[in-house]
């Protein structure tokens, strides 16, 4: 392990996501500097009390949870995991994303972009510093930011899919047919049915196989008895989906 790397330490009831470096506190006794640097992901280690964590390599959700800043309402992985199933994006897609508010989506679909990249527009510099703090965290290359009013339009070229995550996105969805390739997707994501019906009539002008779902997850307890959780977060927003089948 080398100094300053981003470790997740994971113990039966704690986690701990942290730079390797210095001795770090755990509910269950100190871990040692000196131990972590000597370990590997995927192995185990001990506290001066011998309860032991494994050293594990932080995924993009472990940082998201852990180490991001927030500011404007973020989209879930529950709704970004079907953007990625329902489009069918490629290793090496072109995506544009608006607005990029804390980043959230952008940054998680650049994470499966090996080969890709994700080109986000935000308007308010309120959140392209937030969200640019978020990308440096986040160690992907691959997420370009851009300080622009997305509404003004849309300069990249052959896109495979363009997200919008903004208020008035039917503003926007002639710059996006224009961008994108011939059988690419655009994806609204929209909090509220009024804006569904607004910008589903300004997509019929110009896509087809439009297409609007509503993710509903629910979480089960499963621990003394099987039901599901009586609380937790049921709506979040409907997500659009509509292809460009003809030429600009
Ligand atoms: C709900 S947030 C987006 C959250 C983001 N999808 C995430 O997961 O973190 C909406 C953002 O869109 C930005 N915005 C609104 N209209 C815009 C426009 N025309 N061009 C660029 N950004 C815009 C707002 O400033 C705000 O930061």
């Amino acid at each position: 392990m080398r100094s300053q790397e981003l470790v997740l330490l994971l113990g039966k009831n704690e986690s701990y996501l942290i730079k390797a470096g210095s001795d770090i506190n755990t509910k269950s006794g100190i871990i040692r500097s000196k131990d972590l640097l000597k370990s590997k992901f995927g192995g185990k280690i001990k506290t001066h009390l011998g309860k032991e964590f494994l050293v594990a390599k932080p995924t993009i959700l472990d940082l998201i949870s852990k180490k991001f800043k927030r500011g404007a309402q973020v989209v879930l992985p529950k709704d970004i995991g079907m953007i990625l199933a329902y489009t069918g994006i490629f290793p090496d897609s072109l995506v544009v994303d608006a607005g990029t508010g804390s980043g959230y989506m952008s940054i998680m679909i650049a994470n499966f972009l090996p080969k890709g990249k994700v080109v986000t527009y935000e308007k308010d510099k309120r959140f392209s510093k937030i969200a640019k703090g978020n990308i440096k965290v986040s160690g992907l290359e691959n997420v370009k930011l851009k300080e622009k009013d997305i509404s003004k339009g849309i300069s990249e070229k052959n896109v495979d899919i363009v997200t919008l995550d903004l208020q008035h996105p039917e503003k926007v969805v002639k710059h996006a047919y224009k961008s994108l390739k011939v059988g690419g997707w655009l994806v609204v994501y929209s909090p509220t049915i009024e804006e569904v019906i607004k910008v589903s009539k300004a997509l019929r002008k110009y896509f087809s196989n439009i297409k609007t779902v509503e993710n509903i997850v629910r979480e089960w307890k499963t621990e003394r008895t099987t039901r599901p959780h009586n609380v937790g977060l049921v709506h979040t927003g409907w997500l659009i989906f509509a292809r460009k089948l003809t030429g600009s």
